[in-house]
């Protein structure tokens, strides 16, 4: 056996850990071991504040009863059916539900196991419907700077975050981007930024270079998140929307971190009023707690496929656990939990105290902008010379240490609590980052 072979069960060399500084991780290691509510337990038995819902998928908080209770009794009842060509029924009744939370057009779903896998959904569907509707010339997709839709092929092609596409090779054909929206005028903005709804009308540059009779879809997050969110500008999905429609062209709100109550209502559709044709969701769709994730779409969309043979199989896409029937019951639960709980409610109603807590930091050291909406945070931090990055992670670490898990992205903290957080506990999670920004080098 190979001196690299572990030795122990507890050895921390095999598991090549993702999004993960692995060399300096497994020196100091930081584990969970057990959580309940707003709190992780650490290994050494430390209680840590939740300010990530996880990572942005706990909406409704740790060990919900019914949700661990779903999960139990699906597994001894029905622990996996085949998903092509066979169901079970509480696929049909999750994908029920959510189209009953889903706004109005949203009529169908399409099971996948992750938002990257509903993202690669998403633009596979836009492209065979253009073509199902003979109009196979619309192949072109359009992300933007700074997305994030995961990191398979096609996310990171539409997507715009530069470390996830360098090093991945020339990524998929017949991808542009707009413009991001992060720009200085809106700096330190409460809610939705005045400034910067025209960057949408890139998107008739964008048509004029291409011609409107190429492109397929449109991709964005309503508000990115993973980048360090960024809040829409007023106005500017209302604008996108509007110029998809006039070309023909398809819009996708990628939900996987928007969904599920996190800046209130089911979807940022809906607080947003701006419909797309697709939307993808995942994370808060099962609490996190088992990987699932879906793309909601419209009857125009699904019926556009419902034609030929009905013996044929109409969309030659899917996976092995679409649908999977443990999935699907805490999909059940997890939904149950938010309505009795009134969940999507508590963005709303927190909304002015989080907002309050987040800009009582501008001011501390290094803080160069502070914004909100939701129950979504980034605080964003000067970074240091020649040292991207290592300010904030920095900040993170001892946050750890002192018993609260934020996240960091470049020299950003970016906050997402679960949707259960108290006062008390937005107390706790902002005194924490204050004292941290005050010694931060
Ligand atoms: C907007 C968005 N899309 C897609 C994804 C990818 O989801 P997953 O990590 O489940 O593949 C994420 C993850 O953070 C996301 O924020």
């Amino acid at each position: 056996m190979s001196d690299r072979k572990p030795t122990a069960p507890n050895d921390l060399s095999a598991f090549w850990m993702p999004f993960t500084a692995n060399r300096q991780f497994k020196k100091s290691p930081r584990m969970f071991v057990a959580a309940e509510g707003m709190h992780y337990t650490t290994a050494e038995g430390r209680k840590v504040l939740d300010g990530t819902a996880g990572l942005w998928c706990c909406n409704a908080g740790h060990k919900r009863p019914k949700i661990v209770e779903a999960i139990q009794q699906q597994a001894a009842e029905l622990d996996y059916a085949p998903a092509f060509q066979m169901g079970h029924p509480k696929a049909f009744e999750l994908a029920n539900r959510l189209v009953g939370i889903a706004p109005e057009p949203m009529e169908h779903v399409f099971f996948t196991n992750s938002g990257s896998e509903s993202v690669e959904t998403a633009l596979k569907i836009a492209i065979a419907y253009h073509r199902a509707r003979g109009d196979a010339s619309r192949t072109r997709l359009i992300g933007r700077e700074r997305g994030y839709h995961g990191v398979n092929f096609g996310g990171i092609s539409v997507g715009g975050i530069v470390n996830n596409r360098k090093h991945f090779g020339a990524l998929l054909t017949g991808v542009d981007h707009l413009p991001h929206t992060h720009i200085p005028e809106n700096q330190f903005t409460r809610g939705q930024p005045e400034h910067g709804a025209t960057l949408a009308d890139d998107l008739e540059r964008i048509c004029a270079l291409h011609d409107p009779s190429t492109i397929a879809a449109v991709i964005v997050e309503p508000m990115a998140g993973s980048t360090g969110v960024l809040i829409p500008p007023k106005g500017y999905l209302q604008r996108l929307r509007d110029i998809c429609s006039k070309h023909g062209i398809l819009l996708i709100f990628d939900e996987v971190i928007t969904g599920f109550g996190r800046i209130g209502g089911a979807f940022a559709a809906e607080t947003f009023d701006v419909m797309p044709d697709m939307i993808t969701c995942a994370k808060g769709l099962t609490n996190g707690v088992i990987p699932m994730g879906a793309v909601l779409t419209t009857a125009d969309i699904h019926d556009a496929f419902m034609t030929g043979p009905e013996n044929l199989i109409e969309l030659f896409h899917g996976y092995t656990y679409s649908g999977n029937p443990i999935a699907s019951a805490a999909g059940i639960a997890t939904l149950e939990t938010y309505a009795e709980e009134g969940l999507f409610d508590r963005a709303h109603d927190l909304g002015q105290y989080w907002e309050d807590a987040v800009h009582s930091l501008r001011g501390l050291p290094h803080v160069i902008d502070c914004r909100n909406l939701g129950l979504i945070a980034g605080i964003e931090l000067e970074p240091m010379a020649g040292k991207p990055t290592a300010r904030a992670f920095e900040a993170f670490l001892r946050c750890y240490d002192k018993g609260v898990l934020i996240r960091t992205t470049g020299d950003i903290i970016a906050l997402s609590p679960p949707l259960i957080i108290e006062k008390s506990h937005i107390d706790e999670l902002f005194g924490t980052i204050a004292d941290v920004l005050k010694d931060l080098p």
